[in-house]
């Protein structure tokens, strides 16, 4: 029907969820069954688990959002589904789901790219945020800049060239035995610290381009342990966390505001993990205040995966007329692009 209520589906990780959502921002219903229980025991997500769990779980969820929404398959204008980046098992039970959905119903059939449907938690949350816009997403696999000229349109500025900026935080909590992830570890230790006490290296800060690239700071604040531990000296943790943190906070916020200035926008959005980095989001929120920009990012809710984000991006795909064909496959490694 051409009503605008587009059913997601999203399994990529360890969340099986389904939601309806009207004309792209109007969430009428997003059901979310965590299987966090069932993988705790075992220190992370077991893929075989999660694939299990998403077949018995995704048939109860699809009928609850659909109950809670108050509609009827017969209703939906189409079916959205993620079909990467994540875990292939079940990334196939969701698309299976969808397909046969989108089949019995003679509805589009629209896959969606789970990365962008993180980006898109912001365009439900912010109901009068409207493009032009720069996007920062950035998390433990990826680190992307992006220009959105419209909804349902946008252009890759430029993105990391190696590591990760959540792969660099989780690897220097975890040599310095701190725990995983370990972001959020380092958001709070770098509080006690001085981001000065250490002069660590901005790479490609002063490129002119949007790339980004970890690795090389990464490698100098491991190397700093290392040669600390090798002298017999103390490493001052809180310092050294302050001091990493401050080189990325820097490397982002310079390249956000220079594609805010070379794009002319009003408005500037971040998603993923590392999006909720306390120092990143006070900096870049007061420089961008005094260019007059606005910075929002997702509430907490839809910053987790769910099903609502999916449908949201499937809304915009299926008013451009973009489907996907029945023989589609999942996709695990799937970017942006
Ligand atoms: O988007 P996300 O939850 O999952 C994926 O990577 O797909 O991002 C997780 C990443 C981890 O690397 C984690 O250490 C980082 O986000 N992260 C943070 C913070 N919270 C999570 N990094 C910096 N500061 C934080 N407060
Ligand atoms: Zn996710």
């Amino acid at each position: 029907m051409e009503n605008g209520l587009i059913l997601g589906i999203e399994s990529s990780c360890d969340e099986t969820s389904a939601a309806v959502v009207k004309e792209g921002r109007e969430v009428l219903s997003n059901i979310i069954a965590s299987q966090v229980d069932w993988h705790r025991k075992f220190g992370g997500v077991v893929p075989e688990i999660a694939s299990r769990k998403h077949v018995e779980l995704i048939n109860p969820v699809i009928e609850e959002a659909l109950e809670e929404a108050g509609i009827s398959f017969s209703d939906l204008s189409a079916v959205a589904v993620t079909y990467g980046p994540g875990l292939v098992g079940g990334l196939l039970v969701g698309i299976a789901a969808a397909k046969s959905i989108a089949y019995a119903n003679q509805i589009p059939f629209i896959p969606i790219n789970h990365i962008e449907g993180h980006i898109y938690s912001n365009f439900i949350a912010h109901k009068n945020l409207e493009p032009p816009l720069v996007c920062l997403t950035v998390s433990g696999g990826h680190t992307d800049l992006l220009y959105f000229k419209e909804l349902g349109d946008y252009q890759i500025l430029g993105r990391t060239r190696d590591d990760a900026a959540g792969e660099a935080f989780d690897k220097i909590a975890k040599v310095l035995g701190l725990g995983y992830p370990g972001g959020p570890i380092i958001d709070d230790l770098a509080e006690k610290g001085d981001s000065t006490a250490i002069d660590f290296p901005r790479p490609l800060l002063k490129k002119d381009n949007y790339d980004f690239s970890f690795s090389g700071l990464k490698t100098s604040v491991l190397n700093y342990i290392n040669n600390q531990k090798q002298r017999g000296k103390e490493i001052e943790e809180a310092n050294l966390a302050a001091s990493f943190q401050q080189a990325v906070v820097d490397i982002l916020t310079t390249k956000i505001i220079k594609a805010v200035k070379e794009k002319r926008v009003d408005n500037v959005i971040l998603a993923g993990g590392v999006a909720s980095n306390n120092q990143l989001r006070a900096e870049l929120e007061a420089k961008l205040a005094k260019l007059n920009v606005g910075l929002y990012f997702p509430p907490l809710k839809l910053c987790t995966d769910n099903a609502a984000m999916i449908s949201s991006v499937g809304y915009y795909h299926y008013q451009q007329g973009i489907k996907g064909e029945y023989d589609l496959n999942a996709e695990p490694n799937l970017r942006l692009g």
